[in-house]
């Protein structure tokens, strides 16, 4: 609890400027009304919401079907998430967007793609047309696993269209982590990339992806988008050039009238204990929570050229990289490649070649780009900047007063945003035109989401006081479920307190009623604002020949957040050297991805462990966070004597 009290000694407070208000989509009083009527009527808010922001084949008959921990929006309604981020932008009153950029995407060696509202209709008509051409109907899976291109967004949009939910799998994932998501969802094809750019070289997808499907059943064909040209094997039959099926489809697909309740997408993401968690997506809600907050919480406006530097392979790329501005009619920037290519300056350089005025980024950037120096920001004309935000884990007011100062110079509002894979769009966060901030906290909950504060018992905490995290009331944009799994749905979110769902973060609140998010309460480490489980770490470790026992912990650190330790006990006849360190280190590379691979790995002959057996992970947590680093690895840490020592209390 340590980080609390740092974090309330935070008293600086600040106003929107009055030029900012002026012109703010959501002003003070506004935003007070809706609070209003969102606390005394939630369902009749998000309604008003969902006729505002989202245009629908077929009116809902009932706004909320709530049956815990199920519930169903806007039931009775019909619509489609492609239809609201094209169609309708090139009809009736709003036609001149037709020739707006939608998407100005740029790759890391540097060339440019924009598709304008028209041209993006058309690329998604005709993948449309190519999936179905592959036998893909409505309700069957689609996994993408590709780099940070427009074919990305093209597809997602296409899935939508026909009604086919798709599975992103993050590019970073290893063959096997990506068979496991595909096994899971049993998706029925997958689409990819040669390959993508990251600092400064290709890296191979298409490989990846041949070796995971050896294993998936379920696929039938592979799409193939030619980025690096790099040299593939490509097995006829089963795989299919993007260019080639493209410049054969037809550019007219008319969009899928779908039930509000129909599943949009499946997302992984990382839980306490077993396989990640396909958490769903439907179509209505998510479409409503999305486009509402975005509109709101980013102050939207047609001139905006607004950038999110989210992976699309991640919960906040899906939501605030396409689907939210692009309901909302916004231009919306995508990078391919890694901030520092080819200089510390590129992130700066992008703001300023492409005049962005909304910013959107992780705290773990913004510390790696305090630590490179002012200098970079300062080298570049940042004035076309007027709103900046930042989500994934909570922002040290150190960071937060950087931001402010160096990138938003001093008159840009900063919006902190609260959310989860799960929740689907933002659920706490600063008003930009409304609310007064103070650096470190989320502020309030948006208007129509009944955030508290539990302790223990389910009891709202009082006064100045921290707890649980928990959303009282369902949202739109609210998971559906986990993919295949309703008993673990129940008991991961709904299981702690009654109809209540568990968000698994601390939280505290102070005496204005502003929440400070402390982070994960649970075994979850949140890397570089990702989480990753440390049961998934630890079973990769486990599963090398090397490896008798591994237990996992997460160690603040200053630039990602949390850096993943292990402790390994290695097999008897394995030799605890460095050697063996750089060999594990590349087996979890190999299981989950390089975003798992562990910062440090320390030996031991055994790990200490409870009576009943289970490890001690608090000890564990001390222990990677207190200690230097022995530089030799060769020494095993013996904890038998410390187990000993906390026996009695840990049981
Ligand atoms: C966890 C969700 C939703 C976007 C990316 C991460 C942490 C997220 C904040 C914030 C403090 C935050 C929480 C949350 N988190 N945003 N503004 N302040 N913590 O999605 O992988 O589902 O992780 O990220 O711990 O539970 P995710």
């Amino acid at each position: 609890m340590a980080d609390i009290e740092s974090l309330l000694k935070e008293s600086r407070t600040f106003k929107p400027e009055s030029d900012f208000t002026r012109q703010a989509n959501w002003n003070k009083k506004k935003t007070n009304e809706y609070r209003k009527l969102g606390e005394t009527n939630p369902t009749k808010f998000w309604a008003q919401m969902a006729k505002q922001n989202v245009s629908w084949f077929t009116p809902w008959k009932k706004v909320l079907d709530w049956k815990p921990p199920f519930a169903k929006w806007f039931v009775g309604g019909k619509t489609n998430v492609s239809y609201n981020c094209l169609d309708r932008h090139l009809e009736g009153e709003n036609s001149w967007r037709k020739n707006k950029a939608a998407i100005i995407w740029e790759g890391e060696p540097g060339d440019t793609r924009i598709l304008t509202y028209s041209e993006l209709h058309r690329e998604v008509c005709k993948f449309a047309n190519v999936l179905k051409s592959q036998g893909v109907k409505k309700g069957d899976r689609v996994c993408l696993y590709m780099p940070m291109v427009p074919e990305l967004a093209i597809a997602m949009l296409a899935c939508t269209r026909i009604g086919a939910p798709h599975s992103i799998v993050f590019g970073g994932f290893s063959a096997d982590a990506l068979r496991d998501r595909i096994n899971d969802a049993e998706a029925k094809l997958v689409v990819t990339a040669d390959g993508g750019y990251r600092k400064g070289a290709p890296f191979a997808l298409k490989a990846t992806v041949d070796k995971a499907v050896e294993n998936t059943p379920s696929i039938e064909s592979v799409v193939v988008v030619e980025r690096t040209k790099q040299p593939i094997e490509f097995r006829t039959g089963r795989d299919i050039w993007w260019h080639e099926a493209m410049a054969e489809a037809s550019t007219k697909c008319a969009p899928a009238k779908l039930d509000a309740e129909h599943p949009l997408f499946i997302l992984y993401t990382s839980g306490t204990t077993g396989n990640p968690k396909g958490i769903l997506h439907t179509t209505g809600g998510y479409l409503t929570h999305v486009t509402t907050t975005f509109k709101a919480i980013f102050d939207i406006k047609d001139d905006d050229v607004y950038w999110c530097t989210a992976d699309i392979g991640w919960i906040t790329g899906h939501s605030y990289v396409v689907y939210g501005p692009l309901a909302a009619g916004a231009t919306t920037v995508m990078y391919e490649g890694t901030p520092t290519h080819p200089g510390p300056d590129r992130w700066w350089d992008l703001i300023e070649k492409w005049g962005v005025s909304i910013f959107y980024t992780a705290p773990t950037a913004i510390r790696t780009f305090i630590r490179l120096g002012d200098e970079h920001p300062k080298s570049h004309d940042l004035s076309s900047l007027r709103l900046l935000g930042s989500v994934g884990e909570p922002i040290n007011p150190e960071a937060w007063m950087w931001y402010h100062r160096v990138i938003g110079g001093k008159r840009c509002p900063i919006v902190d945003t609260w959310w989860q894979t799960e929740t689907g769009g933002i659920m706490i966060s600063s008003i930009p035109g409304a609310v007064d901030t103070k650096p470190g906290s989320a502020t309030k909950p948006f208007p129509g989401i009944e955030a508290d504060i539990f302790d223990e018992e389910g009891n709202t905490v009082k006064g100045d006081a921290g707890g649980f995290l928990v959303l009282k009331h369902p949202w739109p944009g609210m998971l559906r479920g986990i993919w295949r799994d309703p008993k673990r749905f129940k008991e991961t979110y709904w299981g702690t307190y009654d109809k209540t769902y568990f968000a698994g973060d601390g939280a505290h609140r102070d005496k204005n009623g502003y929440f400070w998010i402390m982070g994960r309460i649970d075994d979850v480490m949140n890397v570089s604002g990702h989480r990753i489980g440390t049961m998934e770490v630890e079973s990769a470790l486990v599963s090398s020949p090397d490896v008798a026992e591994a237990a996992v912990v997460g160690r603040p650190d200053e630039i990602t957040g949390t850096a993943i330790v292990a402790f390994v006990s290695p097999k008897g006849t394995t030799t605890p050297d460095d050697a063996l360190v750089g060999r594990l280190k590349q087996h979890v590379t190999k299981e989950i991805g390089a975003i798992a691979r562990p910062t440090e790995i320390r030996f031991t002959n055994a790990l200490p462990k409870t009576r009943s057996g289970k490890i001690m992970r608090r000890l564990l947590r001390d222990i990677a966070s207190g200690k230097e680093v022995a530089g030799d690895t060769s020494t095993l840490e013996d904890f038998s004597v410390l187990a000993k020592l906390r026996e009695s209390d840990e049981d």
